[in-house]
């Protein structure tokens, strides 16, 4: 069967509505395309769990800051579609922005919880909003079983997760590992900014975070391991937002490894490139 492309609610519903009563379960691929390695761990992960597979390829104004970079930020539809129909995804669902927030469209979800946790909130403060209210009308709109989500934007997986707990949608969030280019740096849409020598410095990011892991884990204090790992990113080129050791499930501040599980949460910006990363301490 060739992937169809759906740009209308009334056809994904219709659509959507026969799998379902056909007893056919959906898996839901949110994405912003652009795809690269990530987004297809996300697609396999679906394709594994559930018979019919949507990815919706949505670039969400809402999400972006004034200031950010929705304009500029990489497109390629075709070859989307074309990489999606080797996959056999069922269905693309790519909504104009008008479909999405037509004329009068004026309420938006605020989470609280982990989307006010200081991490990408603090620099990118209506962010999770933006996420929050497309995620969930596209869970809405496509009625997924499942719903796969990168564990690469750690602080939105959990946003997420608290979203369809806190709202009682009838879908199961499934975390994906970060896929990485062979010298560690994380697949992102965003890596197509990078310069050659921003590029061969970028793979910093993911040892240092790896080291401050390690070293934790042998019981060094996380705030002076933290502190190490700040210097050595910045060495590396980076200007640094945050280097922080949070509680893995709530993002709460978190100073011992006895206090609960640690995740280590980076993001730095290295020229005029934004990156974003983390690992399990
Ligand atoms: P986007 O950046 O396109 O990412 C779509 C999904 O791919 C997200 O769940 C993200 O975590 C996952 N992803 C990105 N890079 C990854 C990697 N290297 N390994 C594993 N998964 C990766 O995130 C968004 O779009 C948007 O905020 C969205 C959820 C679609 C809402 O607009």
């Amino acid at each position: 069967m060739p992937i169809r492309i759906v740009r209308t609610l009334s056809t994904l519903r219709r659509t959507a509505a026969h799998w379902r009563a056909s007893g056919e379960r959906i898996a839901l691929v949110p994405t912003m395309g652009a795809l690269h390695g990530g987004h297809l761990a996300l697609v396999r992960s679906a394709r594994r769990r559930a018979r019919r597979v949507i990815v919706s390829i949505f670039v969400n104004p809402a999400q972006f800051m004034p200031n950010e970079d929705f304009a500029s930020y990489p497109r390629s539809f075709d070859a989307d579609v074309r990489v999606l129909g080797e996959m056999a995804v069922d269905l693309v669902w790519a909504p104009a922005a008008a479909v999405m927030y037509p004329p009068g469209f004026v309420t938006r979800i605020v989470p609280d919880g982990p989307a006010t946790a200081g991490l990408e909130d603090k620099f990118r403060p209506h962010f999770f909003s933006g996420v929050a209210t497309v995620v969930a009308k596209l869970l809405i709109q496509c009625t997924p079983d499942f719903a796969m989500f990168g564990e690469k934007d750690y602080q939105q997986l959990k946003v997420v997760t608290g979203l369809v707990k806190d709202l009682d949608m009838p879908v199961k969030i499934v975390p994906v590992a970060t896929a990485r280019e062979p010298d560690g740096l994380a697949l992102s849409s965003r890596n197509s900014y990078l310069s050659a020598s921003e590029r061969a410095a970028a793979p910093a990011l993911y040892r240092v975070l790896k080291d401050c892991a390690g070293k934790i884990a042998r019981g060094d204090l996380p705030a002076r391991v933290l502190d190490e790992g700040a210097a050595a990113i910045e060495r590396a080129g980076f200007v640094l937002d945050y280097l922080e050791a949070r509680h893995a499930d709530t993002l709460e501040p978190i100073s011992s490894l006895k206090d609960g599980p640690i995740r280590l949460l980076v993001a730095a910006r290295i020229g005029k490139t934004r990156l974003i990363d983390n690992v399990a301490a």
